[in-house]
């Protein structure tokens, strides 16, 4: 399956092509994690139909998904989405695992799961599996229940409200400096999104827009709750498209702040 690249320059790549060698660990600051988000959405932004992501994006989509996630270190994603997708092994195909370990990574990405009430994870697959070492974000007390997997704590609480909510830069911060953790795949959802956005953790985005509408005055778009402060600008690196669907590369603060450019 090859993809059109029409930024920059035209030509046409595979996604494993486009997902490969992006180096994200060596761009992170010394403080923390490099952090990219992946999301796809229809066009009018809606980011479930039904209350999951499946039949939003197509067979490209899932491709660039699943060779994306051969380049972090580790592959994080909030609680609802973890109980919505049903995670299990991150990397399941061996060709896959393969590639990372070409790229200098770990076979299996750490797993990360942010929840403050670590409520309705203790069936999740990814916890039943040996060969996953999971890190669980939560500035609760609590622990899930031993599975298999090897499952361990970073508790990072944030010190205002009940305490259970993370302090996601203090949890990214000791994942650096602890597990060694260089670059973070975030998979979502809205709300872990809204709260790495205004923390300013977030260093890009890639943003599938499938060709469809889904409408919905309530539904989730990729960043949930109120407005963000400052609306962040995002430069774009690149734009593939296969059957109408866009495939978008962005990096966070790529441009200067400041008063609109009308030239
Ligand atoms: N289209 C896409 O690309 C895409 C990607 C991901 C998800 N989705 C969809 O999005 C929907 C889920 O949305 P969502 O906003 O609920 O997802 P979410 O952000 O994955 O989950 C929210 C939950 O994550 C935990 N969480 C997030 N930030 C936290 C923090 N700073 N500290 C502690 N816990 C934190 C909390 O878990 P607890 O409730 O356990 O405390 C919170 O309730 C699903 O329908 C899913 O299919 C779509």
């Amino acid at each position: 399956m090859r993809l059109r690249r029409l930024v920059p320059g035209p030509d046409t790549l595979t996604a494993s092509e486009a997902m490969a060698g992006l180096g994200l660990g060596d761009l992170a600051p010394p403080e923390r994690p490099y952090l990219v988000l992946n999301m796809v959405a229809t066009l009018d932004g809606k980011v479930a139909l039904g209350g999951r992501t499946a039949g939003i994006g197509g067979p490209a989509d899932r491709e660039l998904f699943h060779h994306l996630r051969t380049q972090a270190d580790a592959v994080m994603a909030g609680a609802g989405t973890l109980r919505a997708e049903r995670y299990g092994r991150i990397v399941r195909d061996p060709a896959l695992r393969e590639k990372r370990a070409r790229e200098g990574l770990e076979t299996d990405p750490i797993g990360c799961v942010v929840s403050a009430s670590l409520d309705g994870l203790a069936d999740l697959p990814l916890l039943a599996l040996p060969e996953q070492r999971v890190a669980v974000l939560t500035g609760a007390s609590g622990e899930l229940p031993a599975r298999g997997a090897r499952v361990e704590y970073v508790r990072a609480g944030l010190a205002e409200g009940d305490g259970r909510e993370v302090d996601l830069r203090v949890a990214l911060g000791r994942l650096r400096a602890e597990w060694g953790v260089r670059s973070v795949l975030c998979e979502g959802g809205p709300t872990l999104n809204a709260g790495l956005l205004r923390a300013g953790l977030v260093d890009e985005l890639f943003l599938s827009l499938a060709p469809k509408l889904a409408g919905g005055a309530d539904a989730l778009t990729i960043v949930a709750g109120e407005q963000l402060p400052e609306a962040p600008e995002l430069e774009l690196v690149w734009l593939l498209e296969r059957h109408g669907e866009l495939f978008l590369r962005l990096r966070l603060g790529g441009r200067e702040r400041g008063g609109r450019d009308e030239s």
